[in-house]
């Protein structure tokens, strides 16, 4: 199959006006180097450009799964209940290998730069465990993937424009959406987790950058509606974070019916309990604890972190809720896409 990039890459990739960097540079400690790609101007941390085309133009198999969604909208748990539905309850396997690696992440190579990966090393005793974090993390996933046995799970928080055109004549795709307001939170709180982002600016500078599109894989609004307009696809389910926060064994339904699953009464109950946040929280596979011991993430965050709808009443003073509800209005303007959790 054609995988020798530039074949077929229909978007423009540029460059932050200078102005826009240096303003960047004011609130992060990362400095991050971001590039935009296409007419929306997606934004990602340059080493993605890496890649970007051999997942344009990856081959799919008519098996594979994949879980997309704007970050930090309940990407893991979606991920976690797909497949174990689709592994008949392996609750085994699920507990023996991270979630992490039943799942590559297409981008996730992107966070962690070369500077990264040399200071790893240096601050590494062991240096062929770092080695194998480097590979684990910080490499692309496009040839992986492609030598991959069947069946395939895949996370990626790319909009569809960007996954392969055809991905929904071939593949599956469950898409998760959340409430904007509660994944600014999220987001914020996950950069201060991952010490590559390192934003220790107070939660409104997040913010006013987040709805001028200047976070990873912003826009957000633009990301949630691409998904949205496949929403009748058969090969699409759509689905809301609020949805399994408000009724998870009504959303296990729809992801059962989705893949074609019976699911007891029984399978039921011990599938819910697993996905409970307490339960979680807990749950070394799925929480990102394993990486803790490199020194990648703050000791002052958890990746599973509230687990709820609404938490971000807490964040915005009047100023920001009004900015939000008219941002909000403004991007939905033009769609009958609406969230729970907004009027
Ligand atoms: P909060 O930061 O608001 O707590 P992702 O997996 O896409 O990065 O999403 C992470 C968000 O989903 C976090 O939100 C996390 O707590 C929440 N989450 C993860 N597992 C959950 C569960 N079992 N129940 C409820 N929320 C969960």
């Amino acid at each position: 199959s054609e995988q020798n990039g530039g074949s077929n890459f229909p978007y423009e990739k540029d460059e932050l006006k200078p102005e826009i960097r240096a303003e960047l540079a004011k609130y992060y400690a990362s400095e991050p180097d971001f590039v935009t790609v296409g007419p929306k101007k997606y934004i990602f941390l340059r080493p993605y450009l890496e890649d970007i085309e051999n997942v344009y133009n990856m081959s799919l198999r008519p098996s594979d799964v994949f879980v997309v969604t704007y970050q930090r909208s309940g990407t893991t748990w979606t991920q976690e209940l797909v497949w174990l539905l689709a592994n008949d309850f392996d609750y085994e396997t699920a507990a023996k290998i991270p979630i992490t690696e039943r799942y590559p992440f297409l981008e996730l190579f992107m966070f962690f730069n070369k500077k990264w990966q040399q200071d790893l090393l240096e601050r590494s005793e062991d240096k062929q465990k770092a080695l194998d974090l480097i590979e684990k993390i910080a490499k692309p996933v496009s040839e992986r993937l492609r030598l991959a046995q069947s069946r395939r799970f895949i996370k990626s928080h790319l909009p569809m424009c960007l996954l392969p055109p055809k991905i929904l004549d071939t593949a599956k795709v469950v898409y998760v959406a959340r409430d904007p307001r509660d994944v600014a939170v999220s987001c914020y709180h996950h950069s201060k987790l991952f010490k590559v982002l390192d934003f220790p600016s107070p939660f409104k500078d997040f913010w006013n950058l987040f709805i001028r599109n200047l976070f990873t894989e912003t826009p957000f609004f633009e990301h949630v509606k691409e998904a949205w307009e496949l929403r009748d696809h058969p090969n699409m389910l759509f689905l809301f974070y609020e949805e399994l926060i408000k009724d998870l064994p009504a959303a296990v339904r729809r992801v059962a019916d989705f893949l074609g699953k019976e699911v007891t009464p029984e399978q039921m109950d011990r599938l819910c309990d697993h996905l409970s946040f307490e339960n979680f929280k807990k749950n070394d596979s799925v929480n990102h604890e394993e990486l803790r011991e490199y020194g990648v993430l703050s000791n002052e965050e958890k990746f599973m972190r509230k687990g709820k709808a609404g938490g971000w009443r807490d964040y915005f003073d009047e100023e920001m809720t009004q900015q939000a509800e008219k941002w909000i209005e403004d991007n939905l303007k033009d769609t009958d896409l609406r969230f729970p959790t907004v009027k």
